[in-house]
C-alpha cells in the first residue's frame, strides 16, 4: 500500500475527490489530511471518510521532528497538495524529493506565484482576455507554483463567461485529472 498525504486549507473538493477516487484501491490509500486552517472544509471531508486529519499552524508545520513524527508514525509516502495556502518547508520538499505535487487552477507559468490563488486566478485570466486557461499539475519545490509541470489540460474561454462559471469549469477539470494523475505516478 502507498499511503497518500493532503495538504488542504480551503473547501476540500479536490481532497474529496480524491479521497472517493482511492475509496477501496488495492495499493493507494489516504491516510492524513493535514490543514493550516482550523476552520477549512477539508476537515469535515476528512471525517466523513473517516480519516485522520491533522491542524497544525504555521510554526508547527516548520518544526522538523514533529512533522516528519506524523509522516512517518502514519508511513507517507506521498504527498499532495490540494489548496494548501501555506509554502512547505524546505526540509520536506527535500525529504519528500519528487514525491509531492500540487495541483494550481491555471496554466503555469501564467497566473501563478503568491497570491494568485481562488478567483482572483481567473479574474485576471478574464481582464487578460486570454482564450485558453485550465490547471496544471506539477512537483513542489522551495518556491510557489514553480516545480516541474507533470500534467496541463487546457479548456477555451467563452465569450462573456464570469469569473465564478470559469471557476467552476476549471474545477471540474481539476477533479476529473489530479486523482488519476496522482494514480500513475504511485505505479
Ligand atoms: C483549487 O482550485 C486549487 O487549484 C487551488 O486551490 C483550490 C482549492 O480548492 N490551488 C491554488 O491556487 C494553488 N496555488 P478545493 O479546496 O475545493 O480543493
Amino acid at each position: 500500500m502507498k499511503h497518500i498525504a493532503i495538504f488542504a486549507s480551503g473547501k476540500g473538493s479536490n481532497a474529496q475527490a480524491i479521497i472517493q477516487y482511492f475509496k477501496n484501491h488495492p495499493t493507494v490509500k489516504v491516510a492524513l489530511v493535514l490543514t493550516n486552517n482550523p476552520s477549512a472544509g477539508v476537515i469535515a471531508v476528512a471525517h466523513e471518510h473517516k480519516i485522520i486529519s491533522a491542524i497544525v499552524n504555521t510554526a508547527t508545520l516548520k518544526n522538523e521532528q514533529t512533522v516528519s513524527k506524523l509522516l512517518d508514525a502514519l508511513k507517507i509516502d506521498f504527498i499532495v497538495l490540494a489548496g494548501f495556502m501555506q509554502m512547505i518547508p524546505e526540509f520536506l520538499v527535500k525529504k519528500f524529493s519528487g514525491r509531492i505535487v500540487n495541483i494550481h487552477p491555471a496554466l503555469l507559468p501564467k497566473y501563478g506565484g503568491k497570491g494568485m490563488y481562488g478567483i482572483k486566478v481567473h479574474e485576471t485570466v478574464l481582464k487578460n482576455n486570454e482564450t485558453e486557461t485550465g490547471i496544471t499539475i506539477h512537483y513542489v519545490n522551495e518556491r510557489y507554483d514553480d516545480g516541474e509541470i507533470i500534467l496541463q489540460k487546457t479548456i477555451r474561454v467563452e465569450p462573456n463567461i464570469n469569473a465564478e462559471k470559469l471557476a467552476a469549469q476549471v474545477q471540474a477539470l481539476e477533479h476529473e485529472w489530479y486523482p488519476k494523475t496522482i494514480e500513475q505516478l504511485l505505479k
